[in-house]
């Protein structure tokens, strides 16, 4: 999609669509939305008395958050259509209502075959809100409200806005407002290349095809990147990936990206990266496997969020660890009642093949000691129990060991939209995870599923080198039910903005977080 900024009346525009966000209430005939009803309306050109208005007046729209109407122009000016979208209550509007109301009224574009789309900064004329974050807001949903995978499909879909010009009102906001949806861009592009990673099967999108392609996004953001392969994995003794990895035909990686933006410590971003999760000996039941090709959401996230702080120059050092490896039952597979050394020495006994991802994350928690991190989070689809207490397309979960850390990623999840629900570390959970035959099993039983997980990563961070850390259980956060706003149905590339708006606003003072 080509983004421009224009400033020009927005009427006169030539476009196949020209969008205009309103709020609820009448308060809305101003600026742009006046300007269009005006064109719209008899040939007196009367203030308040066009198209906009009969339809406000008739009730047929009440600028409801993500609401649309549709109105046909009739030659009177160049544009055929405007597609109207509610951003709710004027003194309740936050940027994420911007983003989603953008990508609903985009999609309502897209699908009859719109190429090219004109739309208004949704939120410019409300004092609360920063004409920058509107601009960004506006772009950033309007990229994430479009995308799909045709990737493997004959024939594709050729149906897709190409260009979409965003107005600027007034002259003086012209550069402010490019610079913003400069930076809308690169987010948006973001979240899509993670949805794309995440939607790729896993036939195609293996732990080397993986690695490969965080090298490729890498190279193109301008980010260091190592890839450790199988001996180097085993040479740093990271024992949870190897025996995860050792069911499969495909060998594991460990991606290391690193954009080195500022001096200090570094924020050390970890995904897991599970290409597919079939349970391993613990077979998973053959009902919804396919879905567990995105069981490397959290990795996918990372790598997006990563060659987006590159992009946008973000001025701190950030490090991306993504170790990948595939689950699978085979001759060689890892089984339950093994006893695995993990990197950081403790011993591991095996009780289901099917726990695998906080083996593979345990080990990356333990080499990222070596950043002297300033903070880590971890997200990882970890468990089916987070989906349960939270829900499909809803929250994720939330776990630190630091209360200022868990309160700069609920500031930067608040600001992206994307929902974080803390839950406690309570040390009751590790007393399950207690082995007769090693330092600790990797499942703690059937209760408290999400917090034994959690606790159980807390084991290699915790003592010498222990840092600021949150672990983000995202397993209800991989496919979204239904599309809604900048949501189309499928894949969420959650994570990607909560990470890149993390790493733009935390700051720590006598290393502390603020
Ligand atoms: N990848 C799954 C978790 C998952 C479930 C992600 C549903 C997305 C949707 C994870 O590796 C897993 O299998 N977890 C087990 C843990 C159990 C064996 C302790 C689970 O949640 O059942
Ligand atoms: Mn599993
Ligand atoms: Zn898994």
């Amino acid at each position: 999609m080509i983004i421009t900024v224009l400033h020009k009346q927005i009427q006169a525009v030539g476009a196949d669509a020209l969008i205009l966000g309103l709020t609820e209430g009448d308060a809305n005939m101003t600026g742009q939305v006046a300007s269009v009803d005006t064109a719209l309306g008899s040939v007196d050109g009367l203030p308040g008395q066009g198209a906009i208005s009969r339809l406000l007046h008739l009730g047929d729209f009440s600028g409801k958050l993500n609401e649309i109407a549709v109105l046909y122009t009739n030659g009177l000016i160049p544009a055929p259509r405007v597609i109207l979208v509610g951003l709710g209550k004027p003194d309740r509007v936050k940027v994420d209502h911007l983003r989603q109301a953008s990508g609903a009224a985009v999609r309502r574009a897209r699908d009859p075959g719109c190429r090219r789309v004109a739309s208004m900064a949704h939120g410019l004329g409300l004092k609360h809100i920063d004409p920058a974050d509107a601009a960004q807001a506006t772009i950033e949903g309007a990229l994430m409200g479009v995308w799909r995978f045709v990737a493997h499909k004959s024939g594709g879909n050729d149906r897709q806005v190409e260009q979409l010009a965003l107005i600027a009102p007034e002259a003086a906001l012209v550069e402010r407002m490019a610079a913003a949806a400069r930076a809308g861009e690169i987010v948006g592009n973001a979240v899509n290349a993670s949805r794309d990673l995440i939607c790729q099967p896993a036939n195609v999108m293996t732990p080397p095809a993986l690695a490969d392609a965080a090298a490729t996004l890498a190279r193109d953001a301008g980010l260091s990147c190592a890839i450790l392969d199988e001996r180097a994995i085993a040479e740093h003794g990271m024992g949870g990936i190897l025996a995860v990895a050792q069911g499969s035909a495909h060998p594991p990686r460990f991606v290391i990206l690193e954009h080195a933006g500022g001096p200090g410590q570094p924020l050390v971003f970890i995904g897991k990266g599970v290409t597919f999760d079939s349970g391993g000996l613990s077979l998973k039941e053959p009902a919804g496997m396919e879905t567990m090709k995105a069981d490397m959401s959290g990795a996918a996230a990372v790598i997006g969020a990563m060659w987006a702080i590159a992009r946008l120059g973000l001025p701190r050092r950030v490090i991306g660890l993504a170790p990948l490896v595939e689950n699978m039952p085979d001759g060689r597979a890892y089984r339950p009642g093994d006893v695995v050394k993990m990197m950081s020495g403790q011993t591991v006994e095996i009780i289901s093949a099917d726990a695998e991802g906080r083996m593979t994350l345990a080990d990356a928690l333990h080499f990222a000691r070596r950043y002297q991190p300033a903070g880590v989070v971890d997200l990882a689809t970890l468990t089916g129990a987070s989906v349960v207490a939270l829900g499909e397309g809803v929250a994720a979960a939330l776990f630190a060991n630091d209360g200022a850390w868990a309160g700069v990623i609920r500031a930067a999840a608040g600001f992206s939209g994307e929902r974080l629900w803390r839950l406690p570390l309570y040390p009751q959970y590790a007393g399950k995870m207690r082995s007769q035959v090693a330092d600790l099993k990797n499942t703690a039983g059937r209760t408290a599923g999400v917090g034994a997980s959690a606790y159980f990563l807390r084991r290699f961070v915790d003592g010498e080198g222990a840092y600021p850390w949150a672990h983000i259980d995202m397993a209800g956060m991989t496919f979204n039910p239904d599309s809604s706003g900048y949501q189309p149905k499928g894949p969420m590339g959650f994570g990607v903005r909560t990470l890149i708006r993390l790493a733009s606003i935390f700051r720590t003072q006598g290393g502390v977080a603020v």
